[in-house]
């Protein structure tokens, strides 16, 4: 592995143990990615002593560099160029990076490799110059790695109980990697479910949305499901499993659709916020589910009530309660406009008005929508795309020629009030939204001319006499 460990990094430190004789060795991710090609930041380096102390001889050698210490974890962090390497001294108790228990336990490199979560991040590579390169994997982490395997190095049970967030993490990795979970390991999480509980809401949510990342984040989801941690951790998504009949008509499984419009929505967009959206955009069926003889199944307005439902959801899992989490409400709230749109004549004022109230996000939107057609019959999927198009024209065209999106009225509240000498009062808001809704529905441009005429006929038939004419103040 030695023509692999090239960054000047990985020499320095080696320079520096080879005086003092120490050993030191990469472990954990970087060797794991290394092995998978794939692109790694994070330099992780443990040593049989103190990793303080090594560090601040790295970080000297190479020029005086910041140097960050947690001394109750007995770790340091150099930031060099945008890489970030982390020394920590090898221990014989559990690996715990994000825990605030301080462990710092000596021991050996095995005693080290042993408290890791899984064989593929517990792969070493020396450092001294003696055996530079040297692959150290007690726990055949690289066949897991061919075998596409993720598997704890000792007994699932004492490795999930050291920190249960690995039961997280292994799920992660899976979706990430695309491997298997490994019976006994599968088995052990199932055991240790309910052991989540004493886990940090961020540290969870840190997995979660990396999972949500995932090139298939349906992976995760079904194992989060299968484990009974998903249960756990959002239950209104478990909800949506399951299928109801009555008399032979059923609606389709819920969860599973949503998986696949997750999936389908991936190769799409790299928004974490737009993948969030589409995990809760059908939330509240389960909710708003009834039967009615004539139609059948129904979820009326389980958009709007799955709009509601998100704050609750992000609170709990400690998501962003910002504008992160508006954007997910409104997409949610919006997802039914553009089907329901494209059954129809596309009109241009209901084309507008979906403009008006989607705004900048009118892109994610459509993009959330064509792939919420899940449908099994070709010909249905293909009227919808067709239909979708057409909406998608229409925006170009309408937005070209009315400019709705970030829509601003045209005329303000003071030039109203100055029109006609008014203090601030109701009508002004009235004749703000006549001329909204006008525009809105095609009577009139969405230009300040047009504006003020439209606003001077309403006025007149509210009996309001104007005493200035504003017409020339167009805005700059
Ligand atoms: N580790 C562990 N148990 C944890 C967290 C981390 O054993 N709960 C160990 C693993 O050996 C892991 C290493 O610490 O490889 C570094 O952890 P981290 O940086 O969180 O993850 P990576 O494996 O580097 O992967 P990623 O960057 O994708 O999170």
């Amino acid at each position: 592995m030695k023509q692999y460990l090239t960054h000047p990094i990985f020499k320095c430190i080696s320079e520096i143990i080879t005086e003092k004789n120490w050993e030191a060795y990469v472990i954990g991710g970087f060797v794991r990615d290394l092995f998978l090609q794939r692109p790694s930041k994070d330099i992780d380096i443990v040593v049989i002593g103190s990793g303080i102390e090594l560090a601040e001889l790295t970080a000297k050698k190479l020029g005086n560099l910041k140097l960050t210490v947690f001394k109750n974890f007995g770790t340091a962090m150099i930031r060099y160029r945008d890489w970030e390497i982390e020394f920590v001294g090898a221990r014989k108790e559990s690996y715990q990076r994000h825990s605030r228990k301080p462990i710092v336990e000596n021991g050996t490199l095995e005693d080290d490799q042993n408290r890791r979560d899984f064989t593929i991040n517990a792969l070493a590579l020396s450092l001294h110059r003696d055996n530079y390169g040297e692959l150290l994997d007690p726990f055949e982490g690289v066949t897991s790695l061919e075998q596409k395997i993720i598997r704890t190095p000792l007994d699932p049970l004492v490795t999930f109980s050291d920190d249960p967030l690995r039961m997280l993490r292994a799920i992660r990795f899976a979706t990430q990697l695309g491997f298997k979970i490994e019976e006994t390991t599968f088995d052990g999480i199932i055991q240790n479910k309910d052991r989540i509980h004493i886990v940090s809401k961020e540290r969870i949510v840190d997995e979660l949305n990396k999972m949500v990342m995932a090139p298939r984040p349906s992976i995760g989801f079904k194992l989060l499901e299968k484990t009974g941690l998903l249960e756990i951790i959002i239950p209104e998504m478990q909800a949506l499993k399951g299928v109801d009949r009555v008399k032979g008509r059923a609606h389709k499984d819920n969860f599973y659709h949503t998986l696949e419009v997750l999936d389908r929505i991936a190769p799409n967009t790299e928004n974490l916020w737009l993948r969030w959206a589409t995990v809760f955009h059908d939330i509240a069926k389960p909710v708003t589910k009834r039967y009615d003889p004539k139609v059948g199944w129904t979820f009326h307005a389980h958009n709007f009530v799955g709009e509601k439902m998100v704050p609750k959801i992000f609170k709990r899992l400690k998501l962003p309660l910002n504008e992160k989490m508006k954007y997910v409400q409104k997409l949610v709230s919006l997802h039914m406009r553009p089907i329901v749109l494209s059954e129809d004549i596309v009109t241009d004022s209901a084309v507008r008005r979906l403009l008006f109230e989607a705004g900048d996000d009118i892109d994610d939107l459509m993009t959330l929508c064509e792939a919420d057609i899940t449908s099994k019959n070709p010909e249905k999927v293909t009227r919808y795309m067709r239909n979708f198009k057409v909406v998608r024209r229409k925006l170009k065209e309408i937005e070209e020629k009315d400019r709705i999106r970030n829509f601003q009225p045209p005329v303000s509240g003071e030039i109203i009030m100055e029109t006609f000498d008014l203090k601030p009062c109701k009508i002004i808001g009235d004749l703000k939204s006549a001329i909204k809704e006008a525009i809105l529905e095609g009577e009139i441009q969405n230009q300040f001319d047009d504006a003020y005429q439209y606003m001077l006929q309403q006025a007149e038939k509210l009996g309001l006499k104007p005493v200035k004419n504003l017409s020339n103040n167009k805005p700059a």
